[in-house]
């Protein structure tokens, strides 16, 4: 393409060095889109005539179906994916390809390439979230009245409905579908016309450009539209808090699953087995949502470390944005693919959770409350309550055998009868009814919220 300034063919190792077409070929459909709309504006300008628009729509027309066959084998001497369109364009069209690259840039055509392939992309990424959120609500739904035991520093704290922790998870993803929508809108911002750097001198129309491709607006700047990658840190951003999320969740859930816990059960399918121990069931799927995430945390961390030095303005380095971007999304994609059916079938032993109280331990902050119900301060009851548990340890005791007269004794004359039916699971979840706790009431709340929020996505 540029062979007129120059007076020796480029090194083999340099096209093999520099060339992106390994990465870039997945573009191909949106950087025709692109063009689409760069040719129209060109002969909406009087730039080239109608039949030359006539013909370069043809011509892409039938280089889209030699894609779709697969008998589009693009050549890394042409560097990327642009030249490769663009030569196969002329080859076939002859002069009016030649002529489709007027007043445009490979800088500002990338950047409009990428963002409409990062516009798609992140409307799958969305479908994909709300399967997600769809079926933490479906668990949230059918656990809402299972009990299973609530954590501080992984330590037994208090008891909790099952759809709370479902819920909980839920408002985790539910701010990611926020972050997801403000990656979204970095990314609706149309650089075509920038050029280079600068603009041109042909009298070009970005804003019929930018509307024919569905953006909401310009990029305002031609240097900073050629140069800005923040679009794809904002989505890298979002996804990196969301693998965050999902990794938390599978951690959760692989706890809850394992041998010493036991109480959440997952499905066959989702689980694999041992070439060595036939008793195994392993959670594989999970660790390996969990194992993924740094993958993506990285490549954020990449994109900055690429952006921090770059002087103005177009700078090959960044054409190494689609590396990470393109890994990122196949990771988003590749977990939404499974977990959202992996958690629709989670199943919860409530008999095995149950079990797990059998100290009583947890209900040990119901009691102090008890007493501050009663009229004790607070400090007064967590210490009453405190030696009580103290003793309960070293005699072997579970809060739930006590009769009200060992209550009494630790806790003094104001245990009535009317404590031992608090010294129970259930009432446990059930009384916790403030906004947002664990009472089945503000469960039932949340995920008719949820269920509000999922029908306006
Ligand atoms: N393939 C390049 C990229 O992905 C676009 C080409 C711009 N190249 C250039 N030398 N100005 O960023």
């Amino acid at each position: 393409m540029w062979k007129g300034r120059f007076s020796q063919e480029t090194d083999m190792r340099v096209q093999d060095f520099s060339q992106s077409l390994d990465l870039d070929w997945r573009l191909a459909k949106w950087d025709i889109r692109g063009s689409l709309a760069h040719g129209e504006m060109l002969a909406k300008q009087g730039l080239i005539s109608l039949e030359e628009l006539d013909s370069i729509r043809e011509g892409f027309q039938s280089i889209l179906e030699e894609i779709d066959r697969g008998e589009f084998v693009p050549d890394k001497e042409l560097e990327d994916v642009h030249m490769n369109l663009e030569s196969r364009l002329t080859e076939r069209i002859g002069d009016a390809g030649a002529r489709l690259h007027t007043g445009r840039s490979r800088n500002d055509q990338v950047g409009t390439t990428m963002r409409l392939y990062v516009k798609d992309q992140l409307c799958e990424v969305k479908e994909g979230l709300g399967d997600l959120l769809e079926a933490l609500l479906d668990r949230a739904e059918a656990h809402r009245e299972v009990i299973v035991p609530g954590y501080t520093h992984l330590q037994q704290a208090q008891p909790i409905s099952m759809g709370h922790f479902w819920m909980a998870h839920f408002q985790a993803f539910s701010r990611d579908l926020r972050r997801l929508e403000f990656a979204r809108d970095s990314s609706d911002e149309c650089p075509l016309g920038c050029g280079a750097l600068a603009g041109s001198t042909l009298p070009l129309d970005r804003e019929y450009t930018s509307q024919i491709l569905g953006f909401s607006r310009l990029c305002e700047n031609s240097m900073d539209g050629v140069a800005q990658r923040d679009y794809i840190y904002d989505v890298l951003s979002f996804a990196s808090m969301f693998a965050v999320h999902c990794s938390r969740l599978a951690e959760d859930l692989i706890i809850y699953f394992s041998s010493e816990f036991g109480w959440v059960k997952l499905p066959d399918g989702f689980c694999t087995g041992s070439s060595i121990m036939p008793q195994k069931k392993n959670p594989d799927v999970l660790e390996l949502v969990r194992g993924r995430t740094g993958q993506v945390i990285g490549h954020m961390v990449d994109l900055l470390i690429t952006l921090k030095g770059l002087p103005m303005t177009y700078n090959r380095d960044l054409q190494e944005d689609k590396r990470g971007l393109f890994s990122t999304f196949d990771v988003l994609s590749h977990v939404l693919g499974v977990l959202p059916s992996l958690i629709k079938s989670v199943e919860v032993d409530a008999d095995r959770a149950a079990e797990s109280f059998s100290d009583g331990m947890a209900l040990a902050t119901d009691v102090a409350e008890y007493l501050v119900t009663k009229g004790v301060p607070f400090r007064e009851a967590h210490h009453r309550v405190g030696s009580l548990v103290g003793w309960c340890v070293r005699e072997g005791m579970s809060l739930f055998d006590l009769t009200v007269e060992q209550f009494r004794e630790f806790l003094g004359e104001e245990t009535g009868d009317d404590l031992l039916p608090m010294v129970d699971l259930e009432a446990a979840v059930a009384r916790r009814d403030t906004e947002g706790g664990t009472g089945f009431r503000q469960v039932s709340r949340q995920i008719d919220k949820g269920r509000e929020l999922l029908g306006r996505i």
